[in-house]
């Protein structure tokens, strides 16, 4: 979904986007998706996307989980109740061919799984009845050769192991299995699954690794409108077949996750949207999604809880979360047209959740459906952090549409929240916010990350929040204190992203490193995706006790929530990020930690954005790349004193006030086009 005055200065992009392959689309699927990288490198090693829309196992592996072969080597299925696990390496989703010879009579059973502890006749549990799944069977009969193809409404959803196994009705059966191919259902209108329109490479390799695995996720998360979960479904196994776009608003929707539940949560995209516009760069989905839960508004303003196919309501979090998916989508894009039709629901929505202000200037809560927290409702503090961003960038995009009124009315509304909130939800004897304005006893993860991620904390309490969010860390991450045993990958997607707000770039690193590079490297997970969630004893079982009935195979390995080090390690690390609609503005403020060189790009519809960092002897060198008609602000690290600058090979006088000594940073302008500034100090 471009506007028509995007296309006009899309130029070469939209080109580029519209000659795709229709081959390597998804079915009946318009080619619209990018078409080649647009910063091809050395780091498309790390990128999990798959060549083709086809893919076939890489190994296959015993009934007990021992490595057999790769694929293909031979792999027969005898009697009754013999197993074959085949092992692709990675998250995939789609329909499954199996090839196969058979002699005998019998069925040949199919079931799926993420996680490895889940292989064998049943499949992990996805329909939301918190019993495993089942499994599919095909009745064989001797042949040479035929093809099972999975009907198209149990289309799965996303899966890493596949076991096939068989069930004999004569003796001497057997199966040959010849082929197996998974037809590929996410990012349906890209005919090159691996064009990402933005890239992440650094000098930490597990970092990398991590980056790519949030914008796969996504990719997995971005699915066909019409294969979303049935719910509840009627009869038994898994149903696919729901479609979350009634009004046909586009070919590509973003869910929760890839396995279940397959719906639009608007909590999620309030992680995922930013990573998605840093890495894939798929605007159009972006849109789509959007467009979907503005189709479900209702007439008090109020937005879903949950997209078609759950469809509720309820929510104050929620339905904020998609007004700040709103001001991403468009400060990323720029996008008149999509504006112009989305504001009177924007400003209704507005209406709706600022006539729950009271007379303390703080939100309310009375929708108290939310993420998981085990509370919600009053005057909660993580429920008024996201108002004060949903009121900050309200303020910015009424201004945008040429609503001063609207937009002057909630910066105050925004500036009396962010009073009230410090005076009343702020425990000083602690060093962090509380739950809400009476609660003495819980500080959340959710709402400390948020209050420094969203710049709803006083300048003065920042660093002692950050320091305090670390003593929920275990080897394995953040436990969250208002999930107890949780580790989560929503809040811990805000957290790092709080201490690098923070300007605590190590800290942020290190959560990375213990929650994701715990994942990433479990030899039981996908090794290439963000799970939803885990418990502190370092099993799968997120909310196994508080709403997943104690289904460890319920949790979803592939959650778009769960992407936050994607965003982070771009917006932060490399520090670049746009600041005004389209990227006309933009600033570029990096963080070191303990790396020694960063770098990272993006695509807007103005054109392409990168940074590039490196430390060396007594200081660093950064780069930079900006389209032409772009103006930048750049904020570069310094120490007690002053530093020298040389901008591309020039010194450079600093002006008055350019050097902070309280931040200990440097403030100068960055013009478009390829530059690169020396620091010494
Ligand atoms: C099975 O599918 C393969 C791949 O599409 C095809 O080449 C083959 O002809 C099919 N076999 C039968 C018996 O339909
Ligand atoms: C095959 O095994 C299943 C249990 O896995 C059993 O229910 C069934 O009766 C067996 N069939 C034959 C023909 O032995
Ligand atoms: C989910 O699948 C299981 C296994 O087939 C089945 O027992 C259960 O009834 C299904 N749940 C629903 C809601 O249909
Ligand atoms: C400005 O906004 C206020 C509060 O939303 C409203 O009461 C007033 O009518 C608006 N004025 C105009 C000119 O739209
Ligand atoms: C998965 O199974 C393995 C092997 O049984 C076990 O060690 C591990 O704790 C399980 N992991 C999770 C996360 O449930």
């Amino acid at each position: 979904m471009f506007t028509l005055a995007a296309l006009v200065t899309l130029g070469a992009i939209i080109s580029e986007r519209s000659v795709a392959l229709a081959a390597g689309c998804w079915r009946n699927t318009a080619c619209t998706g990018p078409t080649s990288a647009a910063f091809p490198g050395a780091w498309d090693k790390y990128n999990y996307s798959p060549t083709s829309r086809t893919v076939s196992p890489e190994s296959i592996l015993s009934a007990s989980g021992e490595f057999i072969s790769d694929y293909t080597g031979p792999a027969t299925l005898k009697l009754n109740g013999s197993q074959l696990i085949f092992d692709f390496g990675k998250e995939v989703a789609g329909i499954v061919t199996v090839s196969y010879g058979a002699t005998g009579t019998g069925n040949l059973g199919l079931a799926f799984t993420e996680a490895k502890n889940w292989t064998g006749e049943w499949s992990d549990s996805s329909n939301g009845s918190f019993q495993p799944d089942g499994y599919l069977l095909a009745s064989v009969t001797t042949t040479s050769e035929a093809n099972y193809t999975m009907p198209d409404p149990r289309i799965r959803g996303g899966f890493r192991y596949l076991t096939l196994f068989s069930e004999a009705a004569t003796e001497a059966f057997q199966i040959n299995i010849q082929d197996i191919t998974v037809e590929i259902a996410y990012q349906p209108s890209w005919s090159n699954l691996r064009a990402y329109q933005g890239y992440f490479s650094c000098s930490d390799d597990l970092l990398n690794r991590i980056w790519y695995s949030g914008a796969y996720t996504l990719q997995t998360n971005a699915i066909p409108p019409a294969t979303g979960r049935e719910f509840p479904i009627l009869g038994g196994g898994w149903m696919n077949d729901q479609n979350l776009d009634l009004d046909s608003t586009g070919d590509t929707i973003y869910v929760d996750g890839s396995k279940r539940d397959r719906t639009v949560w608007p909590g999620d995209l309030g992680i995922a949207v930013p990573s998605i516009l840093v890495s894939t760069g798929d605007w159009e989905g972006v849109a789509n999604t959007l467009t979907v839960l503005y189709n479900d508004q209702q007439s008090s303003g109020e937005l879903p809880f949950a997209g078609p196919g759950i469809n509720i309501y309820g929510s104050d979090t929620y339905h904020m979360a998609t007004l700040i998916g709103t001001y991403d989508y468009f400060l990323w894009t720029n996008d008149k047209t999509w504006l112009t039709t989305i504001y009177p629901k924007y400003k209704s929505a507005m209406e709706f959740i600022t006539a729950k202000i009271d007379s303390t200037g703080m939100l309310s809560v009375t929708g108290t459906n939310d993420w998981g927290r085990l509370t919600q409702g009053g005057h909660n503090t993580e429920a008024n952090m996201l108002l004060y961003k949903v009121l900050t960038s309200g303020s910015q995009i009424a201004t945008w549409a040429g609503d001063s009124n609207s937009s002057s009315t909630w910066s105050s509304q925004a500036a009396n929240l962010k009073a009230a909130v410090n005076a009343n939800n702020y425990a000083a004897s602690v060093g962090a916010f509380k739950d809400d304005d009476t609660d003495t006893t819980l500080y959340p993860e959710d709402a400390n990350s948020m209050a420094l991620v969203f710049g709803g904390a006083l300048p003065q309490y920042v660093q002692s929040i950050s320091q305090e969010l670390t003593k929920n860390w275990i080897s394995i991450g953040a436990v969250a204190p208002e999930l107890p045993g949780n580790l989560v990958g929503f809040t811990q997607s805000f957290e790092i992203k709080a201490h690098m707000a923070a300007r605590q770039a190590t800290r942020g690193l290190e959560l990375i490193r213990r929650a994701w590079g715990w994942y990433i490297n479990n030899p039981y997970g996908t090794a290439s995706t963000c799970i939803e969630g885990y418990l502190s004893d370092g099993s799968f079982g997120y909310r196994a006790t508080t709403g997943y009935d104690n289904d460890y195979s319920y949790t979803s390995h592939a959650h778009g929530w769960g992407t936050g080090p994607t965003d982070a390690l771009t917006s932060y690390i490399v520090g670049l990020t746009v600041t005004a609609p389209g990227g006309s503005q933009w600033s570029l403020s990096p963080q070191f930690g303990d790396l020694t060189h960063a770098e990272a790009g993006f695509t807007t519809p103005m054109g392409k954005f990168s940074a590039s960092w490196s430390t060396i002897q007594g200081g660093y060198t950064v780069s930079w790349g900006a389209p032409g008609g772009t103006q930048g602000v750049l904020v570069l690290p310094a120490s007690t004193m002053a530093p020298t600058l040389v901008v591309d090979g020039q010194s450079m006088a600093l002006q008055q006030g350019a050097y902070n000594s309280t931040a200990q940073t440097v403030t100068i302008s960055g013009a478009s086009g390829s530059h690169t500034v020396n620091v010494t100090y």
